[in-house]
């Protein structure tokens, strides 16, 4: 069994992102899940879990209790380690600092010397408290360091790219929701409305072979452009083109993903907004069996009449007036 760190306060959206680097994710309590088994090297492209680790015992939010069980636990590992405490989203007012000296003293009475710097092994303590689902939960989690993520979200804003537009979105929310479509090595995904190619973008740096169409011709030359400089050789290709009306074959994607232009009418392609949302999922259904759309608004009958199943519908709130209506569909 794995715990993992959920990141953002959203935590049904960041699991399920998870699930598609760990089976049987399950919340247990405010920011924390647990899974069966991981792929290390899934979760390392997570946006929205930070880190996994091989659960070692699960009390309730006690220092103590927590000590009990580190005691009790059978440790088949040797070498030096190192402790980090979490008090997730600061609920449980257990000191991370008394947890880290006292459950390290355990390990060293056990043998271990203490590296802070290098460790071979870390033990993170996650505390967590407040409700999943209505119940009230109150844990602390202890587990051996499987896989981080790497945050490197920082080195790829938007507006620091080559080609920059209002509305681009945000790495950290393009990388879950490529992951979400099924993006990884050895798969194409297609986004049909790609803007400034912020989806493409997470997707190729995940491994995928990634086509994007704008019916904007500085939307295609300004994604190329962010392509370019981004990930440079890797598999991509822009055209210009309308997502109602794909140049590509049947089923010759794994996942389409876009974000559907907000507002009451798009300007820039003579469809009622409906009408082109409607064309845009019947255009993906065609080309793929997994879709993430994105949109200001529900498009659950549109993507029914398409023939997709609405897997999930997550909102997330981007600020005070645009809420994210993020659509997670099957064929
Ligand atoms: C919300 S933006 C996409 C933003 C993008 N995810 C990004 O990070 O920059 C929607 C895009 O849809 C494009 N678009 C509108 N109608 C279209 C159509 N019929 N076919 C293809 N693209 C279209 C617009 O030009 C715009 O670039």
């Amino acid at each position: 069994m794995y715990c993992l760190e959920l990141a953002g306060d959203e935590d049904a959206f960041a699991a399920c992102e998870a699930a598609t680097a760990a089976s049987a994710v399950e919340i247990v309590a405010p920011g924390v899940a647990t899974a069966r088994g991981i792929a290390a090297d899934r979760v390392r492209n997570l946006a929205y879990t930070h880190a996994a680790s091989e659960l070692v015992a699960t009390t309730a939010a006690d220092i103590d209790a927590a000590e009990l069980a580190l005691e009790a636990a059978t440790v088949d590992r040797a070498g030096s380690i190192a402790v980090r405490a979490r008090d997730i989203r600061s609920q449980t007012g257990c000191s991370t600092r008394t947890a880290e000296r006292r459950l390290g003293s355990v390990l060293v009475d056990r043998g271990f010397s203490v590296d802070l710097d290098d460790p071979d092994h870390e033990l993170r303590v996650l505390f967590s408290e407040g409700e999943v689902d209505g119940e009230k939960r109150d844990v602390c989690l202890l587990g051996w360091l499987a896989a981080e993520s790497k945050r490197d979200y920082g080195d790829r804003r938007p507006t620091d790219r080559p080609f920059f537009q209002p509305g681009s979105m945000a790495p950290l929310d393009a990388r879950a929701l490529v992951n979400i479509a099924g993006a990884g090595p050895d798969t194409r995904v297609v986004d049909p409305m790609c803007g400034t190619g912020g989806l493409l973008l997470e997707a190729a740096l995940v491994g995928s072979s990634v086509l994007g169409v704008d019916a904007q011709w500085k939307m295609t030359r300004g994604s190329r452009e962010n392509l370019t400089a981004l990930v440079g050789d890797a598999n991509f290709e822009i055209v210009h083109g309308d997502a109602t009306a794909l140049p590509v074959v049947d089923d010759s994607a794994d996942a389409v993903v876009f974000d559907a232009p907000y507002g009451r009418q798009s300007k820039v392609a003579r469809h009622e907004l409906a009408d082109l949302v409607g064309g845009a999922l019947a255009e993906a259904r065609r080309i793929a069996d997994r879709a993430v759309v994105v949109a200001d608004r529900p498009w659950e009958k549109e993507a029914r009449n398409a023939e997709w199943t609405v897997d999930h519908r997550f909102e997330r709130r981007v600020h005070g007036t645009l809420v994210r209506h993020v659509h997670v569909l099957s064929g």
